[in-house]
């Protein structure tokens, strides 16, 4: 096997054959003193940014086994251009983006971008593409010239290696600019993921049982750093991009001590920000928030959200739950530090946080629409049998993803109501891909102005109603679980518009 090879495996074996028998040894040691917080580490980094000019992007994305500054080491990891997360790409509505992905893994790969609203054929936004090792692939992405602006993200979707490609670092940030500039003293990207390492600075391999449960690393990364530190003065309106690129975990994030707007979900703005104190990211959400700042310093936290288990898997009684300690105050991902006096900020336009916002068109509320069509799609990670005894099946209606079959086949132009139930003991949030989802009833009751996500989390033993308007594109796509280890056991399906 290559040294790429044993990279990409990324398991103890690779690393014990890497640094004899001391890696093992210490790989363990270095597993359990990692559990602690870190102290407040280095300064907050931004990844790249590539940003449009005259309506147009070419980047080229190059997937590799690189050696990686993670957590304030170095690690073997994956990176796109080297970096973990990849370069943040900025677009405007109407642009094209160009993406050549070159494939120097040593295992086939893809690209998503996700969230945005771009055609699934052809070269776009086609999860069915498959770039082999040593390959590359053009695609190209034609945004709407009304495409909603927020928070995007891409990564691979290879089925099956989805899991373990994002966990390993192919990640990165899609920024869809605001038609008119929203005013704001400074603007962060925060691309939130997790993973283990082992001693010898490689991606842990995880366990049938992980996958199952949906695996949580064992670091909470901001930018590939452990708790790193950043500063403002008082004051001041940041608007920070945040997203949840973790494979399985949720995030409950807050900031105490500052106060936090809610300015989108996902894709596109509200008319209004409102405040919260609390911001819930499933995997694969995203959140727009400006931050109005406050002296003093605060951490940004992540407090335990307990998603479920999986009763019923060995026999009755509870199944194994995660391994992570429920803590009350939370797992530190980043600390701010707010202090100077108001006037001495450094940027040019100092935006005091009362500035107005700009207006800004939000889609056609889907609450009043004529429905076409209703239908029923339920998650299920259920005991079932499989080659070696009782397994569990991650089914979408009863059915493991099949490429070759379509699922659900929607008239181009309707408007649906979904019906997402999870009857299982564990949380599943429902990501469809191309066409954003109106939430229509969640926990019982509609939500009192339209709320527009590509993931919507269905609790265990829940249900959620959404309505999607199957507008401007045709052709097939997927759903499926974005906690992308049950996404890669099957819990997916295809669409087809036409
Ligand atoms: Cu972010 Cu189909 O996924
Ligand atoms: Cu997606
Ligand atoms: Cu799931």
């Amino acid at each position: 096997m290559s040294r790429r090879g044993a990279l990409l495996l990324g398991g103890l074996g690779a690393a014990a054959t890497a640094a004899g028998g001391a890696g093992l040894w210490w790989s363990l040691a270095s597993r359990s003193s990692s559990r602690t917080a870190p102290a407040a580490g280095a300064e907050l980094s931004q990844p790249s940014e590539l940003r449009s000019t005259g309506g147009r992007l070419e980047v080229r994305l190059e997937a590799a086994a690189a050696r990686i500054q993670l957590a304030g080491q170095q690690a073997w990891a994956l990176g796109y251009n080297g970096g973990i997360p990849g370069p943040t790409l900025r677009l405007r509505r109407g642009d094209v983006l160009s993406v050549r992905l070159a494939n120097n893994l040593d295992q086939p790969t893809n690209l998503h971008v996700h969230g945005l609203h771009v055609s699934p054929e052809g070269t776009g936004d086609n999860p069915f593409v498959v770039v082999n090792p040593g390959a590359a692939y053009d695609y190209e992405y034609r945004l709407p010239a009304d495409h909603p602006p927020g928070v995007y993200w891409y990564h691979p979707h290879h089925h099956g290696m989805v899991a373990d490609q994002v966990f390993a670092g192919l990640f990165g940030a899609i920024i869809v600019e605001d038609p008119e500039p929203v005013p704001a003293s400074t603007e962060r990207v925060l691309v939130i993921s997790d993973t283990t390492l082992d001693g010898g600075g490689n991606v842990v391999r995880v366990s049938q049982m992980e996958r199952m449960l949906g695996r949580e690393g064992e670091l909470i990364l901001v930018n590939g750093q452990s708790n790193p530190g950043f500063t403002a003065v008082p004051g001041q309106r940041e608007r920070w991009r945040i997203i949840n690129a973790c494979v399985a975990r949720y995030l409950a994030l807050r900031l105490d001590g500052q106060q936090l707007q809610l300015l989108g979900m996902d894709s596109g703005r509200f008319r209004t920000p409102s405040a919260v104190e609390e911001l819930f990211l499933a995997p694969g959400n995203r959140a727009d928030v400006l931050v109005t700042t406050a002296a003093g310093d605060s951490i940004l936290r992540a407090a335990y959200y307990d998603r479920g288990s999986m009763a019923g898997m060995m026999g009755p009684g509870p199944g194994p739950r995660r391994t992570e300690q429920p803590d009350a105050a939370g797992a530190a991902l980043a600390t701010l530090r707010v202090a100077g006096s108001p006037g001495t900020s450094p940027s040019p336009q100092p935006s005091p946080s009362s500035s107005p916002l700009p207006s800004v068109r939000e889609p056609d509320d889907l609450r009043t629409a004529a429905v076409a069509a209703h239908r029923q799609l339920t998650l299920s990670s259920g005991a079932g049998m499989g080659m070696g005894g009782a397994m569990m099946g991650f089914t979408i209606n009863g059915r493991e993803f099949s490429e070759a079959r379509t699922d659900t086949t929607v008239a181009a132009g309707s408007v649906e109501e979904w019906t997402l139930t999870n009857p299982s003991p564990m949380d599943h949030p429902f990501h469809l891909h191309v066409w954003p989802m109106q939430v229509i009833e969640e926990g019982g009751r509609a939500p009192d102005r339209p709320e527009w996500r590509d993931v919507v989390n269905i609790p265990a033993q829940g249900r959620v109603k959404v309505r999607v308007a199957f507008n401007d594109f045709v052709g097939r796509s997927v759903y499926h679980c974005h906690i992308l280890d049950h996404e890669d056991l099957g819990m997916m399906g295809v669409i087809e518009v036409r």
